[in-house]
C-alpha cells in the first residue's frame, strides 16, 4: 500500500473522483468547483502520478514517506483500486458515490470488483469495460519503455493531446489545449511507465457491471475517439441501473471541455443516492 496524495473540498454526499491517463487530481477542478456545494469532492492522484509517489519512499510534497524504502509493487489496476480502498479506510468513509474518467474508471471498476460493497454509485466516464487488445498492449508496453528511457517530455502530450480532446476544445478554447499539455508534461516518467503497464494487464469488467445494482451513470464526449459513446452504451447497458448522458461538444476529458454539462448530468442523479 503506498499513501496516496489526494484533493478534497465541498460538503455532503462523498463523491471519489479518479483521474483518467497520464494526468493526475487536477483533471477534475473544474468539475469539482460546480459540485463541492452538494459533494464531497475527493480525488486521489494515481500511485506514481501527481503527488503521489510509485513506491512510498519519495513523497511529492505529501502525507509521510515510508520510514524504510520500500519495493514497487507489480503495475495493476487491481493494486491502484487497493490504493483507493485504503484511503477510504483511513478518511472512514465505509461507502462513497464513485466515479472514474477512462483509466480512472478502469480502476473504479476493479473497485467494483474487489469491495462492491463500497460503492454506493459509480459514475463512469469516456472509459470502457472490455480488456485490451493485443495491439494495444502493445503500444502500452512501447510507451511505457518510451516514457522510462526519454521521460515524458514533449513527445507524450504531443502524441495524446489530438485524441483527448474532441475538435472543437482543439480549434476554439486554446487554453483547455495549453492546461492538459502542462498536466501531461507534469507527470513523472516512473509513473506513466507504471500506468501504461497496469492498464495493459487490466482484466474484462463486463461481469463486474452486469452484478451492481446500484445507480450507475455513464457520460460521454460526443466527440470522444478513444471510448466513443458506443462503448459508453455497452457499459449502460449492462449496468441494471445504467442511465447514458452524451455531452455534445467534449472528447474525451469533459471534466475539461464541458464541465456544466457534465455537472448538470451528475447533480440530480447523485442527489437521489442514497450513500
Ligand atoms: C485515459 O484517458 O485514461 C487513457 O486514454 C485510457 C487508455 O489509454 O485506455
Amino acid at each position: 500500500m503506498v499513501p496516496v496524495h489526494y484533493i478534497e473540498s465541498g460538503a455532503g454526499t462523498p463523491l471519489v473522483l479518479l483521474h483518467a491517463f497520464p494526468v493526475d487530481a487536477r483533471m477534475w477542478n473544474p468539475l469539482r468547483s460546480r459540485l463541492e456545494e452538494q459533494a464531497r469532492v475527493i480525488t486521489p492522484d494515481q500511485r506514481g502520478l501527481g503527488e503521489s509517489s510509485l513506491d512510498g519512499t519519495t513523497a511529492r510534497g505529501m502525507i509521510e514517506p515510508a520510514a524504510a524504502p520500500l519495493t514497487v509493487d507489480r503495475p495493476s489496476v487491481d493494486v491502484a483500486a487497493a490504493d483507493v480502498l485504503e484511503l477510504l479506510d483511513q478518511l472512514e468513509l465505509p461507502r462513497v458515490v464513485l466515479g472514474g474518467c477512462s483509466m480512472g474508471g478502469y480502476v473504479a471498476m476493479a473497485v467494483l470488483r474487489a469491495a462492491p460493497q463500497r460503492v454506493a454509485g459509480l459514475l463512469l466516464v469516456d472509459t470502457k469495460a472490455p480488456a485490451d487488445t493485443d495491439e494495444q498492449r502493445t503500444n502500452r508496453l512501447n510507451v511505457a519503455s518510451r516514457a522510462e528511457k526519454e521521460g515524458t517530455g514533449g513527445w507524450l502530450a504531443e502524441n495524446m493531446l489530438p485524441n483527448l480532446l474532441g475538435s472543437a476544445t482543439r480549434e476554439k478554447r486554446p487554453e483547455v489545449v495549453g492546461d492538459l499539455r502542462a498536466l501531461i508534461e507534469a507527470q513523472p516518467a516512473d509513473g506513466v511507465a507504471w500506468a501504461q503497464r497496469a492498464m495493459a494487464a487490466r482484466p474484462d469488467s463486463v461481469e463486474a457491471l452486469r452484478a451492481f445494482d446500484g445507480p450507475a451513470m455513464v457520460a460521454v464526449g460526443a466527440e470522444d475517439t478513444i471510448t466513443p459513446p458506443a462503448a459508453a452504451r455497452e457499459m449502460a447497458d449492462a449496468l441494471p441501473r445504467g442511465e447514458l448522458v452524451e455531452l455534445a461538444g467534449s472528447g474525451h476529458l469533459p471534466s475539461l471541455e464541458a464541465p456544466d454539462a457534465l455537472a448538470d448530468a451528475v447533480r440530480p442523479w447523485l442527489a437521489g443516492i442514497d450513500v
